[in-house]
C-alpha cells in the first residue's frame, strides 16, 4: 500500500513526512488556493520538504486537451522531481491522457465516480486512476464498491494502472478500500494522524513505563 497526503500545506507535510511512511503528496486546486500564495511557490517548497524522489501531483485546469498537454509541458518543466498531472475524466481529460503517454509524462485521472471512468481512463493509459470515495458515498453511492469493481476491471483486463483511492471521511473508508485492491490511498493530514491514534495504545505505554521504573529506578533501556 502506498500512502500520499492530500495537502499542500508544507507545514503539515514537513511533519507527516516525518513520522509516516509517505510516498508523495497530491493536490487538487481547492487544496492550493487554500495556502494562498503563487501556486509554484507553493510547489517548490512542497518539494524541496518531500525530495525529488517522492510524486508531487498537479491537477490541470485547461479546457481542450491540448490546453492540458501545454499545461503539463509547463508544469513539468518548472516543478523538479517526479510529478504526475491529475486530468478530470471527461473526453477532453481522455485524449489529453493518450497525447500525454507519447510525451512520457504520467498521468492520474481523476474526479472518478464510476468504474468506467476509470476503465476508459486506464485503456487510455492513466498510470493512476483516483475514483472518490466519500463524494461517492455522499451522492448515496457505494465508494468502496466502486473501488473494488475498478480493481476487478483493471485485473480483467491486465491493465497496468493503479487505483489512488481519495476522498475519505473517515478511516474506515480508507481501511476498506486497501481490503478493495487499492494500491494506493490519498488522505488529508489529519486523518492520517488518526491512522495510528489509539486511546488503549498510549495507556499501554504508560502502564509499561511505569513497571519499568519501579522495578529499575529509570525509564529508559540505556
Ligand atoms: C484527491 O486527489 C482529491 O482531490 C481529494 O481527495 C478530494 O477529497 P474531498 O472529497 O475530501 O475534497
Amino acid at each position: 500500500m502506498r500512502l500520499y497526503i492530500d495537502s499542500a500545506n508544507v507545514e503539515q507535510i514537513r511533519r507527516l513526512n516525518e513520522y509516516f511512511p509517505i510516498t508523495g503528496v497530491t493536490t487538487n486546486p481547492s487544496i492550493l488556493v487554500k495556502e494562498n500564495r503563487p501556486f509554484l511557490e507553493q510547489l517548490k517548497e512542497i518539494r524541496e520538504v518531500i525530495g525529488e524522489e517522492k510524486e508531487l501531483f498537479v491537477q490541470l485546469l485547461g479546457e481542450t486537451a491540448e490546453e492540458m498537454v501545454d499545461e503539463a509541458r509547463f508544469i513539468t518543466r518548472e516543478v523538479p522531481g517526479k510529478i504526475i498531472v491529475k486530468i478530470p475524466v471527461t473526453e477532453e481529460g481522455l485524449k489529453a491522457i493518450k497525447m500525454l503517454v507519447i510525451e512520457n509524462i504520467p498521468t492520474l485521472a481523476t474526479t472518478i465516480y464510476t468504474p468506467f471512468q476509470a476503465l476508459m481512463a486506464a485503456m487510455a493509459g492513466a498510470k493512476y486512476v483516483a475514483p472518490y470515495v466519500n463524494r461517492i458515498d455522499n451522492l448515496t453511492g457505494n465508494g468502496v464498491k466502486v473501488v473494488a469493481e475498478i480493481a476487478k476491471l483493471f485485473s480483467t483486463y491486465q491493465l497496468p494502472a493503479e487505483i489512488v483511492a481519495a476522498s475519505f471521511k473517515n478511516v474506515q473508508q480508507v481501511h476498506d478500500v486497501c481490503l478493495a485492491g487499492a494500491q494506493s490511498v490519498t488522505a488529508g493530514p489529519d486523518l492520517i494522524e488518526k491512522f495510528i491514534a489509539f486511546p488503549a495504545t498510549a495507556t499501554d505505554v504508560s502502564v509499561f513505563k511505569k513497571e519499568w521504573q519501579k522495578a529499575y529506578g529509570v525509564d529508559r533501556i540505556n
